[in-house]
């Protein structure tokens, strides 16, 4: 019996409606379906140095506060027990005083989310403080990554949930890296385009030339040697057309291909050969871990149409205190490459209104397209997760 070996898929299929990408109801289903049921990365480890440091991450109308207490990473809905205003105004700031203030009458919550402080309440009025805490959210750090987790009891643990597996950066030490530069972006589009686009490279001979040019499987449409049919059985197998990895002379996904931070000691020679390995989380974030720095993207979705898009570029101590260090060799590789699928990404998004256009097609080199669209699918189906904090 021939049992299929190569991830290429032998027929051509159908791509998921164009109405998923553009309807308010099913955004609202994948929210509560996919992004409050899945961890969703916020940060890295590094953006909250401080106890009483926070940020606060935001999908759909959702705005979740991530901070730094004595005992971890502590995560809360942006919302005062009181009447409700949002408890920080900005997306990133210090809790002075450990405590955290709401703006509006002055509620006052520790930074464990308890009820402290409640301004000139009649000493006479019945009430019971320690049963109004702050709306607290699951977190979780995972190789310096922190993530939150919307539903009353997250289904699986965070580690669980990285492909391919939750060790193969580990010898990157990502939790020991710091950022050495951010971008944040606002894209036209729908989340799922974003990912659609990463997940296959039929694109990138057309769109991306310099990275194609680093990456020669990827001039070839192929992400990986194991899409191609009979891949096993080639003679030419050490070629990087065929073996994927860099190529001639290229080590690092640099504008000269070559190292700008230190080499991180603990890689493989295979590792380091690679030139990238990549780690993935759905629905939220994927990261690349390159043999000088590592890049880590990730995305909120705020309405059917518009998606945040956020990269970091994380050094290690060693690179960042490197006199000739040339961040921008590192950086605007990466915006460039940012830049054009951004661009292939808003274009996609435009045109799935046209009228005439009800749903697409999937080449065979899109076979991780289809697997995403099948994963989002079956988290549609299985519904809502519960996130209610009230039900009893
Ligand atoms: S709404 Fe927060 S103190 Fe009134
Ligand atoms: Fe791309």
């Amino acid at each position: 019996m021939d049992t299929k070996n190569f991830n290429n898929l032998e027929t051509i299929e159908l791509s998921s409606p164009a109405s998923f990408y553009l309807d308010s109801d099913r955004f609202d289903q994948e929210l509560q379906c996919v992004w409050f049921r899945n961890w969703i990365f916020a940060a890295h480890i590094s953006d909250l140095p401080e106890i009483g440091d926070f940020l606060v991450s935001r999908i759909g109308d959702q705005e979740i506060i991530i901070v730094r207490t004595e005992s971890g990473i502590r995560g809360y809905f942006n919302t005062c027990r009181h009447r409700g205003s949002a408890l920080c105004a900005e997306s990133v700031g210090h809790f002075h005083s450990g405590s955290i203030r709401c703006p509006y009458h002055h509620w006052t919550y520790s930074l464990e989310g308890e009820l402290v402080q409640i301004p000139r309440l009649d000493e006479t009025v019945s009430f019971s403080s320690s049963s109004y805490p702050l709306y607290s959210v699951a977190t979780q750090v995972w190789e310096g990554c922190i993530f939150f987790n919307l539903a009353v009891e997250p289904l699986e643990s965070l580690p669980a949930g990285v492909q391919p597996t939750a060790s193969i950066l580990r010898n990157w030490n990502v939790a020991s890296l710091s950022v050495a530069h951010r971008f944040e972006t606002t894209l036209d589009c729908n989340w799922k385009i974003i990912w659609e686009n990463f997940l296959e490279c039929y694109h990138c001979p057309g769109v991306h030339r310099e990275l194609s040019s680093l990456v020669p499987i990827y001039q070839r449409t192929f992400m990986e040697p194991k899409d191609e049919r009979d891949w096993d059985k080639r003679d030419d197998r050490s070629d990087p057309r065929f073996s994927g990895g860099m190529s001639e002379g290229n080590f690092s996904w640099t504008i000269d291909g070559q190292l700008h931070g230190e080499r991180f000691p603990d890689l493989t020679e295979e590792e380091f050969d690679a030139g990238y390995v990549y780690a993935q989380h759905l629905p939220s974030m994927f990261i690349v871990g390159h043999p000088d720095y590592v890049r880590l993207v990730w995305f909120r979705p705020l309405s059917p149409t518009k998606t945040v898009f956020s990269c970091y570029w994380l050094l290690s101590q060693a690179s960042l205190e490197k006199a000739d260090l040339d961040l921008a060799s590192i950086v605007d590789f990466g915006l460039k490459v940012i830049e054009e699928d951004a661009r292939v990404c808003e274009l996609n998004q435009r045109g799935l209104s046209s009228l005439p256009h009800l749903q697409g097609l999937l080449v065979p080199q899109e076979y991780d397209v289809l697997n995403f669209q099948k994963w989002v699918e079956s988290q549609v189906q299985v519904g809502a997760v519960n996130v209610n904090r009230n039900s009893r």
